[in-house]
């Protein structure tokens, strides 16, 4: 069902200081900015490894504090926020994941990073593990999307 990490998504309460340090310390690149209004965050990947294989960092700035990440950031502080899995095919994957008893964040896909179809599940259920599927762009369960330049 999961066939890589796709990506570790860090909060942090600065992107460009985050990705200035992923950057300096790494060597690693910006591939992507978003804004995801309705996920409430500022974001940027930044590449670990190149398709097809490919594995990204994931840093996430709230865009206010009353946000998803913004209350993981007042609670937790600056840190890894969740994982996220690819899987090839998100929708059977939520329906497997949904029998076993976990309780899925997200019922059905929605739109992520990269023209992504992503899907949380709930960490409570996980050994308080945030977790995320990713079925990259051009997987059969994929709608169009549209993402917004910063
Ligand atoms: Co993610």
């Amino acid at each position: 069902m999961l066939t890589r990490i796709d990506h570790v998504g860090i909060a942090c309460p600065d992107l460009e200081a985050a990705i200035a340090r992923y950057e300096s310390v790494f060597g690693l690149t910006v591939v992507s900015r978003e804004t995801n209004s309705e996920q409430g965050v500022r974001e940027a990947m930044l590449a670990v490894s190149a398709a097809p294989a490919a594995s990204y960092v994931q840093l996430l700035e709230p865009l206010h504090p009353d946000t998803p990440v913004g209350r993981f950031l007042a609670r937790r502080g600056e840190g890894i926020h969740h994982i996220g899995y690819a899987v090839p095919d998100i929708t059977a994957a939520l329906a497997a994941i949904g029998e076993s008893g976990v309780r899925l964040v997200d019922e059905r896909p929605r739109h992520g990073s990269m023209g992504a179809s992503i899907a949380f599940l709930h960490p409570s259920d996980l050994g308080g593990v945030l977790t995320e599927l990713v079925q990259a762009r051009g997987g059969r369960a994929l709608q169009p999307c549209e993402t917004k330049a910063i």
